[in-house]
Order: C-alpha cells, then sequence, then structure tokens
C-alpha cells in the first residue's frame, strides 16, 4: 500500500475572495481532495504584513472559512485551519531563517515590487518567504498547489528544506509545486489580471444581481454584433471558458469567430453559465456566514488536526538542531 501524498496551500485573508482565488486556487483545491490529503489554511500571519485593521482580519477570515465549507472542503477527511492558531510555525519560521542565506531572500519578488511600488518594506514582509516555507515543511507537505506567482517562493522553499537537511541530516519532507496557471489568466473588469490591487475584481459570492451587472459591465472593445470576434483574445471569452464544458466552448467559439454575436449576447452566457456553478454555493455561504459561531467550531476542529502534525515534525527539527525537549 502507498502512503498517501499530502497537498498544503495557504491564502491570505486580506479581501472578499473573488472569481479569482475560486477560479485559481479555490476550485483547484476543493477538487484535489479527491486524490490527496489535503490540508488547507488561512494565512493570518502574511496577512499582518499588510492587513492594519484588527476587525477586517476576523471578518476576512470568516469569509474564507464559509467560502471553503460552501464549495464543498470535506472537514473530516481533510484539514482546514487558521495559521495562527498553529504557532509553532513561527518557532519553525526562526529555526529556518538562522539555516537561510540573506541573499537568498534579497532575490524575493514579493518585497522587491513593494519597494518599486514605494510601500513599506517591513520585516514581515522580507521574512514572507521564510514563514511561508514554515506553513509547508511544518506539515510534512508533498505538493503546494499554488498560482505561478507563487513558483519563487516555493523553489526557495525547497533549498530551505534542502539546506537544513545537508546541516542537520533529513528532517523535513522537500516538496513540489503544482503550479496552476489560470491565475495569471483570468481578466478582471479592465481585463488585466484579476486582483484586488487592481480594483477589478467580482466578488465569488456577490447576490445574484450584482454577479450579472458585473459581468454586462467587463470592458471589451466596440466590435458591432456582426463582426467577427477571435475567442483566444477576448477576456469575457476567456471568462465564459472557466465555466463552460468543451462542447460549450467549441460551439461558443464557432459562432463568435464568423461573426453575428455580440458582447452583450456572450456576457449573459458567461452570467449564466457562472450563477449556474455558483447559486447553490452561494446560498449555503450567505447561511454559514450568519453563523460564526459554527465557523469557529469549524477553525477549531481544524487547528486540533493541524496542531498533532506540526508538533510532531517540530519535536524532530528541534531534536536534529539540538535543541531541549
Ligand atoms: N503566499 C501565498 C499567496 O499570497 C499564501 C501562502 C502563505 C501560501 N503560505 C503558504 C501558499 C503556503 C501555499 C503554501 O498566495
Amino acid at each position: 500500500m502507498t502512503a498517501t501524498l499530502r497537498s498544503l496551500s495557504g491564502i491570505k485573508p486580506t479581501g472578499t475572495p473573488h472569481l479569482g482565488n475560486y477560479l485559481g486556487m479555490i476550485r483547484p483545491a476543493i477538487k484535489l481532495q479527491e486524490i490527496h490529503e489535503t490540508f488547507y489554511f488561512i494565512a493570518d500571519y502574511h496577512a499582518l504584513t499588510t492587513l492594519r485593521e484588527a476587525p477586517l482580519l476576523q471578518e476576512y477570515t470568516y469569509d474564507l472559512t464559509a467560502t471553503f465549507a460552501a464549495l464543498g472542503m470535506d472537514f473530516n477527511h481533510h484539514t482546514f485551519y487558521r495559521q495562527s492558531d498553529v504557532p509553532e510555525v513561527t518557532e519553525l519560521t526562526w529555526i529556518l531563517s538562522c539555516v537561510t542565506g540573506k541573499g537568498l531572500l534579497d532575490r524575493a519578488h514579493a518585497f522587491k515590487d513593494a519597494s518599486t511600488k514605494g510601500q513599506e518594506v517591513n520585516m514581515g514582509l522580507y521574512n514572507y518567504p521564510v514563514l511561508m516555507a514554515a506553513d509547508i515543511l511544518l506539515y510534512d507537505t508533498n505538493f503546494v498547489p499554488v498560482g505561478k506567482d507563487q513558483q519563487q517562493h516555493l523553489e526557495m522553499t525547497r533549498d530551505m528544506a534542502i539546506r537544513f537537511n545537508n546541516t542537520f541530516g533529513d528532517a523535513l519532507v522537500v516538496p513540489e509545486a503544482l503550479i496552476e496557471d489560470k491565475m495569471a489568466t483570468i481578466p478582471g473588469l479592465d481585463g488585466q489580471k484579476m486582483s484586488k490591487s487592481y480594483n477589478n475584481i467580482i466578488p465569488l459570492f456577490a447576490p445574484e444581481k450584482t454577479l450579472r451587472k458585473a459581468v454586462m459591465k467587463m470592458q471589451t472593445d466596440s466590435k458591432t454584433v456582426e463582426e467577427p470576434k477571435d475567442p483566444d483574445t477576448c477576456g469575457v471569452f476567456a471568462l465564459f471558458r472557466c465555466f463552460a464544458n468543451e462542447g460549450e466552448q467549441a460551439a461558443l467559439a464557432e459562432r463568435y469567430r464568423i461573426g453575428g454575436m455580440g458582447y452583450g449576447e456572450l456576457k449573459q452566457l458567461c452570467f449564466e453559465h457562472m450563477n449556474a456553478e455558483l447559486a447553490a454555493a452561494r446560498e449555503r455561504y450567505d447561511t454559514l456566514r450568519a453563523n460564526p459561531e459554527q465557523l469557529e467550531g469549524i477553525l477549531e476542529a481544524g487547528r486540533d488536526k493541524a496542531k498533532r502534525v506540526a508538533r510532531e515534525v517540530l519535536a524532530r527539527v528541534r531534536n536534529r538542531v539540538g535543541l531541549y525537549q
């Protein structure tokens, strides 16, 4: 019998979950439950590198918990938790930082991007990749499903694990990235990549009317209904593809290329497919989101499961480096 492989990923509670989060991370993560044992967590320590409003951290944490619950995360067989409920991760962060060259962190994109944009670079942001490595290594993770933007962090995580193992003897599992490419291509309202920082998001569980309005508002060029259009370069079509099966995509692409189909009609179809996939989950979400006690219950159970693994791995690490236990 082969041992079950474990996948782990985290998501930062820094805003209301949007369609980009759903298609890029949440939907594939939920699907992965079918083949791997999964650990998913809310990266609230990471959010502290930028978030400055305490009540919002709590709200966004509940938004995410209700989102995963509504979309079918199986809490009995898998583990869902809040990062800060397992503070052991900060101890591993320290230990890893002692085998990580400063030069490695100097090359990290995340803080460099912030500094080019003139944003504050605090030490949390600078150390972000070490905390992320600790998130992953603390749970003997085999695979990490993430968007392409996280590839560098995963390479750094592997470097740290290998460096640790070479220095102190094997104790850490060296993980592999499972890169989800869609994230980069999910267009927002203005056609750029959907991202909170571009202010172009479509909230995942917006009420049906708001969702429809948002889709209808997506920017396009000004081609007339009759003109032929290219499904491969159109943002609305890209979004449609995320919610339609292959047959539906092929049929519509054909009509689109010939001409006679306008943006209004495509948007309406896009909305209908989207809504068909999300409507039932949206209802579950609304009920769950109104019940913080239930959400805390989910997080508590997850915390207990996560802690059991974390303690075991941390004991192994402490032993290797010679800390008293
Ligand atoms: N940095 C990730 C992001 O911004 C979130 C994250 C934190 C994460 N820790 C992680 C993802 C560990 C995967 C594994 O999307």
